[in-house]
């Protein structure tokens, strides 16, 4: 293993080609399944490196600095967008005397794999590079840098498609953005790249001429599945990204035994994991730090976000963020779960349920109609229809404590801060704002008054005039 390596990862870009009103928005924090494009680039190279790992930020840069704060060395600021050369050299006060490689790449490729750069970084080492380009053969090569090659094979220069002649222009290998490049040698001639070009950028890819006029060893590694190199300029190649990262994440699951009923439909970011025997049924969205055991049934049409979920579960056409399940539960259609709520187990959650922050022990039944918010329920508690916590006066947020073993009668009104204690009961229909000891009923309703023949009185038809 190659020893001292360090990565640069340029980001500073104005993203122009996004077309976003907001002036200030950084390309690279656009997101893919929640994740934002740099952090893909980061999390590809980061196994690779032993040394330090600079971004380089300008437009939208304090956003950038904290997407990436803690998995980076630093970001270093571009203030004026020269150029990708003069992008790297910004980095020069930071990295210019350690001995060892440097990756350079694009924050806008978020499509790379770490197995691909490993290969490129032995592809270095074992032709003894000193400078080594990821290149990619497209059928369609219109926008990127071309790889100009002399009659012994080797790479002599990189074209910008604006520099480019009508012969250049049908050249099919290209320039990936990635390079890894001998420390030393690197920022040796950084300071030699010239501006004279169509766009008076100092271009990084012009780094070959320099090495190559210096005798230095320059070669390329060429990239076995082209699409990995996709580049985010606009809205377009974000949706082509996300097309291929889903079918590629979706493979993935797949081949560990998960089922994926509909892979088109369905979207699970780059971080969740998912046990065997789970089915996932069309519409299903699954992101964040998602963790899914084995043998669930989830979906259709289902969101989860940072939610855990044990085995065992049916979750129909519901939204769960931020929550944890246990194991045999049964949710949905239509619930939805937030803000650090837990479900036990054996629990059923039904149609148009919503827990917030609730935390609901084993065998807890809560079928329709209901809102509990901040809310610790105890075991085989049985929740009526439309029963409601009132946890929020307009200032402040009230805790309401039920026991194990309750029944909540239909429609009940809890007025938190409220605590319903073990085996207590609530008569349907009820306003509860006193505490409730065990094994107590409460019944807190006005008494019902029948006014003889009333109805007939309201609604005999009116004689005819
Ligand atoms: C660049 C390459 C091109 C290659 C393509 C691959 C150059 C001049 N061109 O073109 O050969 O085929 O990537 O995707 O290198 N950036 C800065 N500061 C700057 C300019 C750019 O940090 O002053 C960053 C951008 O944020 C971006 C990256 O460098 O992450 C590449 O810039 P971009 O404008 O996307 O270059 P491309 O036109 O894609
Ligand atoms: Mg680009």
């Amino acid at each position: 293993m190659l020893k001292n390596i360090n990565a640069i990862i340029l980001a500073a870009g104005k993203g122009t080609r996004m077309k976003s009103r907001d002036e200030s928005r950084s390309k690279v924090a656009y997101p893919i399944f929640g994740v934002p494009l740099v952090q893909y680039v980061v999390r590809a190279v980061k196994p690779l490196i032993d040394g330090e790992i600079y971004t380089v930020i300008g437009f939208g840069g304090e956003t950038t600095r904290e997407l990436v704060k803690g998995s980076v060395t630093d970001s270093v600021w571009q203030r004026e967008q020269k150029g990708t050369g003069h992008a790297v050299l910004q980095v020069k006060p930071y990295l210019e005397n350690k001995k060892g490689v440097t990756f350079i790449l694009c924050g806008d490729t978020p499509l790379l794999t770490t197995a691909t750069l490993e290969n490129m970084l032995q592809d270095h080492e074992k032709k003894s590079h000193d400078l080594t380009v990821m290149t990619a053969v497209l059928d369609k090569p219109y926008g990127y840098g071309r790889i100009v090659r002399n009659k012994y094979g080797l790479v002599e220069a990189i074209v910008e498609e604006a520099d480019s002649n009508d012969e250049q222009k049908n050249i099919k290998e290209v320039n990936a953005g990635v390079y890894v490049i001998n420390n030393e040698k690197l920022f040796e001639q950084l300071n030699n790249l010239s501006t004279a070009n169509a766009q008076g950028e100092m271009y990084l890819g012009d780094l070959i001429d320099l090495f190559r006029k210096k005798g230095y060893v320059v070669g390329a590694s060429i990239l076995q599945d082209s699409s990995e190199m996709l580049g985010i300029n606009n809205r377009v190649q974000l949706a082509e990204a996300t097309e291929i990262l889903k079918l590629r994440i979706n493979k993935k699951h797949m081949l560990n035994g998960v089922s994926i009923v509909d892979p088109k439909t369905t979207y699970i970011g780059p971080f969740v994991t998912i046990g065997a025997d789970t089915i996932i049924q069309p519409g299903t969205t699954i992101l964040g730090e998602s963790k899914i055991g084995f043998d669930n049934l989830i979906g259709p049409n289902t969101y989860l976000e940072n939610t855990e979920i044990g085995d065992g579960n049916t979750i129909l056409s519901s939204w769960l963020t931020d929550s944890k399940v246990g194991h045999h539960n049964e949710i949905g259609p239509f619930t939805k779960t937030r803000a650090h709520t837990e479900i036990g187990s054996h629990c059923r959650v039904g149609n148009f349920v919503e827990l917030k922050n609730a935390h609901l022990q084993d065998g807890v039944k809560s079928a329709h109609l209901t809102y509990l918010g901040d809310v610790d329920i105890g075991e085989k508690t049985n929740i009526g229809c439309g029963t409601i916590t009132a946890n929020y006066d307009g200032v402040k947020k009230y805790h309401t404590d039920i026991g194990p073993e309750v029944f909540i009668g239909s429609g009940t009104i809890l007025i938190a801060p409220i605590t319903i204690e073990k085996g207590a009961f609530t008569a349907a229909g009820s306003t509860i704002n006193r505490d409730v000891p065990a094994d107590a009923m409460a019944i807190a309703r006005a008494r019902q008054e029948n006014k003889e023949g009333y109805a007939v009185r309201y609604h005999k038809p009116k004689p005819e005039k």
